[in-house]
Formats: C-alpha cells, sequence, structure tokens
C-alpha cells in the first residue's frame, strides 16, 4: 500500500507516519518511510532551497516541491512498491495543491496539472489528513521554516484548502482529528486501511 499523511505542520502526521510503519512491521511487512520534500540526495537539497529563506516565486516554489517529488517518486517510492513494500509519506501532491494551489492561489487544476506529470500519476492508494485547528497547530509546530512563518491568514487558507481537497477526493483522502491521543488515532488509522490489506 501507498499511503501519505497531510494535514498543518504540529497536527501529527510525522507522529503517525512512523506509528504506522511500525504497525504494518510488525505484522511482518516491509515498510519504506519517505517525507516530502526530501528522501533522495537532491530532494534534500532542493528542501533546503524552498524552507531555508529568501523569497522565491509562487510558480518557482510549486515548481521546486514538485522537482523533489519527481526524485522521490522515481528513486524511492516506485522501486519500493515494486518489490511489494508499504511506502508511508509523510506530505506529499496534497502538500502542493493546498499550499500552492489553494492557500496560494495558482489554482488546484494547474498544481495538480504540473505534479501529475513530475510523479507520473502515481497517486496514494490512501492520503489520511489530520485536522487541528489552526491556531492549535501553531503552539504544537516546533522550529517555523520560511512557509510556516506565513502567519495566521495563511495557516488557516492551508487549513480550509485541505477540508476542500477532501470532499473533491472522498474515496482517496481519509481525515481523522489530530487531537486524539497519537496511540489511539494510530489504531484507528491502521483499521481505516483495512481494505488495503
Ligand atoms: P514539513 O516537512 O512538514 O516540515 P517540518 O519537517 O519542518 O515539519 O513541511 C515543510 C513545509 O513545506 C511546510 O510548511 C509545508 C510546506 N510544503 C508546501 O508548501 N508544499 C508542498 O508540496 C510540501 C510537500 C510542503
Amino acid at each position: 500500500m501507498f499511503v501519505t499523511f497531510e494535514g498543518l505542520d504540529g497536527s501529527g502526521k510525522s507522529t503517525q507516519a512512523e506509528l504506522l510503519r511500525a504497525a504494518l512491521e510488525a505484522e511482518g511487512r516491509e515498510v519504506v518511510l519517505a517525507r516530502d520534500p526530501g528522501g533522495t540526495e537532491l530532494g534534500e537539497k532542493i528542501r533546503g532551497l524552498l524552507l531555508g529563506g529568501g523569497e522565491i516565486t509562487p510558480w518557482a516554489e510549486a515548481a521546486l516541491f514538485a522537482a523533489a517529488r519527481a526524485e522521490l517518486v522515481e528513486r524511492v517510492i516506485e522501486p519500493a512498491l515494486q518489490r511489494d513494500a508499504d511506502v508511508v509519506c509523510d506530505r506529499y501532491v496534497d502538500s502542493s495543491l493546498a499550499y500552492q494551489g489553494i492557500a496560494r492561489g495558482l489554482g488546484v487544476e494547474r498544481v495538480l496539472e504540473l505534479n501529475l506529470q513530475a510523479i507520473r500519476a502515481l497517486l496514494p492508494d490512501r492520503t489520511i489528513l489530520l485536522l487541528l485547528d489552526p491556531d492549535v497547530s501553531v503552539q504544537r509546530a516546533g522550529e517555523t521554516d520560511r512557509i510556516e512563518r506565513e502567519g495566521g491568514d495563511f495557516r488557516r487558507r492551508v487549513d480550509a484548502a485541505y477540508r476542500d481537497l477532501a470532499e473533491m477526493f472522498p474515496r482517496r483522502i481519509l481525515t481523522a482529528d489530530g487531537t486524539q491521543p497519537a496511540e489511539q488515532l494510530s489504531m484507528l488509522i491502521r483499521g481505516q486501511l483495512r481494505d488495503l490489506s
């Protein structure tokens, strides 16, 4: 299975991705845990460019995220799925749809089009969207990066964007309450993926 986690910073994505990996491994499955942007040599460099500082125009930002993702798909995700491993990814294409497509106003359709080329149409089987109040998310998020420093209005736009995406892709994107205790939430999520295996 190919599962991605989405949500605002501080929503618990990384914790849940790690817990799902552990749960699947405990069932004897091979799991590759990845993070987007990152996970490859070039991807980590692009991550540095994107999050480090300095002004980036919105389309350059979208294209850089797509470039990092293209590397991740070809070098990590596809090979893992081909050898029947599960892939759990912390953020993926929906982050670009929410942050660049909706919150930055580039347009979901156009950002999706760009990304579908880059990822060669490889969409996740299921995406878990962890919902959290945008004001709580900023308190829970640790260090802030260039994009997180955009502030409250931007965070609220991203939150609304994610909720729109969940309505646009109701079969693929499942929402979960990010305020639940991590272990309890993890069991719930594993249950929701039972139809995949
Ligand atoms: P993240 O990996 O969650 O950072 P951290 O490890 O510090 O929690 O995400 C990095 C930032 O990049 C986050 O603010 C969301 C943003 N982002 C986009 O704007 N578009 C994208 O396509 C992706 C993947 C992330």
